[in-house]
């Protein structure tokens, strides 16, 4: 099956740099509208398609945010691997703003958004025990230190609801939990992708020391941005090394993202 690359681009992530044919092209879902138009075009001869989570101009905030319009548009031009950029907090002294995280696990803490493609008329149970595709992650590892950005493989992500950062109290609990980094957009995006077959991985770019760190102060929103800017063109080179890495042939993939939900099914068909 030929793969296209999927980018769910973030805070600070606009665009892929030396997308060739660029179209901005709008996708109709049964879920309602994505966060904006997605820009499709092919990459060293790999279709790729970009998503601004946020909409072009920030519109959405992460609560509103239309993860299930968003998966399912990529899902209907034929992404099959699908790359989430996104911004996040460091619990871990030795995870410092600036470094990329490949995201492995996660604690769902989000709870005013649509989870699931799946509920009355139609129930379905997938597994996320392994939540990001680990084959994929590989490659985005792969492609993130060709930057030469500080990258970390595996961590666990806090994914809580925002808007507003997490107090002392709470950064300290999540800290004590395990948790490495916290965002507010990889929950419920990894596990729709995962119901829609779609292979995701996460590369969690630190901005910040959250609120839980005795030498750094409170969570400031234009630090993030400044730090967003600096790493953003490490960033762009991550994705644009996504195609080389992904073009070795193969059929299905090795994690079985794409088979995810054989036996998950549990209505009968009519
Ligand atoms: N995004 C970037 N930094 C964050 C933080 N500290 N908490 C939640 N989301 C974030």
């Amino acid at each position: 099956m030929e793969r296209m690359i999927g980018v769910m681009g973030g805070s600070g992530v606009y665009e892929i740099d030396g997308l060739e044919n660029a179209t901005w092209q709008k996708i109709e879902t049964p879920w309602g509208d994505p966060s904006d138009e997605i820009l499709t075009g092919t990459l060293d001869g790999v279709k790729m398609a970009f998503l601004p989570r946020h909409g072009r101009g920030h519109i959405h905030s992460p609560t509103t945010v239309p993860y299930r319009a968003n998966i399912d548009a990529l899902k209907r031009l034929g992404v099959t691997d699908l790359l989430s950029v996104s911004a996040c907090g460091s619990f871990r002294e030795e995870m410092a703003p600036g470094d990329f995280v490949i995201v492995d696990q996660f604690i769902d803490r989000t709870f005013a958004r649509e989870k699931s493609f799946f509920g009355t008329g139609c129930v379905a149970h997938v597994s996320v025990a392994h939540p990001v595709c680990e084959r994929l992650s590989g490659l985005a590892y792969e492609a993130a230190r060709a930057t030469g950005v500080t990258v970390h493989k595996g961590g666990t992500y806090l994914a809580m609801e925002g808007p507003q950062f997490s107090s002392i109290a709470e950064s300290k609990m999540y800290r004590a939990w395990g948790c490495d980094v916290i965002g507010m957009t990889n929950m419920p995006e990894a596990k729709l992708a995962r119901e829609a077959e779609i292979c995701y991985a996460s590369v969690a770019m630190i901005t910040d020391f959250d609120s839980w760190h005795p030498e750094h102060g409170a969570v400031d929103i234009n630090a993030i941005i400044a730090t967003l800017g600096a790493n953003s063109d490490n960033a762009k080179s991550l994705v644009a090394a996504m195609p080389q890495l992904l073009t070795s042939a193969y059929t299905s993939c090795s994690h079985g993202c794409d088979r995810a939900l054989d036996y998950a099914i549990m209505t009968a068909p009519d």
